[in-house]
């Protein structure tokens, strides 16, 4: 038996925000964006008619008819997001108000842009051991509403939007090979986003709403770090040859950091396909509208060999070995 990706869907909102339009916000410019991060456009929400529930139940619904398979057959929604449109209800619960999915448990996870693997993971288990048999996996965010329009050195990274796959456990081979999660609680100061302050009987926080607060050059540190040790890991671990992934499905941050992973894999560029030229860093969605972007475009093929990975505030981190 396979547990395999029967379908794969996204969504972006259709609103642009190229780096020059950006220059007219903060004090930046498109040469600086570029050359630092590789990005010239991202997409941003255009209200809460586009909040985080509507992007995920774009792809979800993309990702099923994709799929072929009905609302009613999904027994499990995870959602992996750090910018819910609200704390309760959460994401997934109302993706399956949304699509009509009633037999489905549903519940979020947040592991920042590490999110969708986790999610994986997840999937991968409850497929593993029966307790559920089709799966959906959204990755969603609106980044756009936890960034500080004022801080040049944040809003320029991050865009909004949401992948989707749907899983499912089959007769035949390949599907997810192997994968590895990790995370680091004593490195999580790196980057933040703080939730509202306590206000109660007893304590009147003061703390005003916050934003992504983020040591840039740590975070690129780390990522460049972790993501090739962890994806030599898989390797190893499952006795594959670099030379024989087809595509590094990678979490969609900065080129820069895609440049050294490669360097450091010994792998071409051509190898880690990249759209964060036009949608900025989409956290959690990022891996996930990489993949339907492949899938889409005749790029995977059956039997072909992918490896996601990424990494993300906590700190967190993983990679997933796939047979197509
Ligand atoms: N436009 C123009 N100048 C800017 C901008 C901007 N948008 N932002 C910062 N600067 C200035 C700074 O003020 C600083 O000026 P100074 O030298 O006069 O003090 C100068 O540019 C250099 O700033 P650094 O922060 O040192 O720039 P750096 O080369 O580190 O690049 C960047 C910053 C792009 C954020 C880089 O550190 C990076 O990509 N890090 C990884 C970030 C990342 O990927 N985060 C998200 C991953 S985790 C997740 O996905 C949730």
């Amino acid at each position: 038996m396979a547990i395999k990706i029967i379908g794969t869907g996204s969504y972006l909102p259709e609103n642009v925000a190229d780096n020059h339009f950006l220059s007219t916000i903060v004090d930046t410019n498109d040469e600086w964006i570029s050359q630092r991060t590789g990005i010239k456009e991202r997409r941003l929400s255009s209200g809460s008619n586009e909040g985080t529930t509507f992007m995920a139940t774009q792809a979800a619904m993309r990702a099923m008819e994709d799929a072929g398979v009905t609302a009613e057959e999904i027994d499990l929604i995870i959602v992996a997001t750090a910018s819910a449109d609200s704390y309760v209800p959460n994401t997934s619960c109302q993706v399956q108000g949304e699509i009509g999915a009633i037999r489905a448990t549903c519940f979020d996870l947040n592991a920042a842009c590490s999110g969708f693997l986790f999610g994986l993971n997840t999937a991968d288990a409850y497929l593993e051991t029966g307790m559920a048999k089709t799966v959906l996996v959204i990755g969603a965010e609106t980044l756009s509403r936890e960034v500080d329009w004022s801080d040049r050195s944040t809003c320029i990274l991050f865009g909004d939007g949401a992948g989707a796959v749907v899983l499912r456990k089959m007769d035949g081979k390949g599907g997810i090979l192997a994968s590895v999660t990790g995370s680091d609680g004593t490195q999580g100061e790196v980057l933040t986003c703080k939730g509202r302050g306590i206000q109660n009987p007893f304590h009147k926080s003061r703390r005003k709403k916050d934003y992504i607060q983020m040591n840039g050059q740590a975070v690129f540190r780390f990522a460049v770090t972790t993501v090739p040790k962890y994806i030599k890991q898989i390797l190893k671990k499952t006795n594959t040859d670099v030379n024989d992934i087809k595509f590094f499905v990678l979490h969609q941050a900065n080129r820069r950091i895609l440049e050294l992973i490669a360097k450091r894999l010994k792998v071409d560029m051509d190898k880690i396909p990249m759209n964060l030229d036009h949608y900025g860093n989409t956290s959690a969605a990022s891996i996930p509208i990489l993949l339907d972007e492949l899938n889409k475009n005749d790029l995977l093929d059956e039997g072909d060999k992918l490896i996601l990975s990424g990494f993300g505030g906590g700190l967190t981190w993983g990679a997933i070995l796939i047979e197509w």
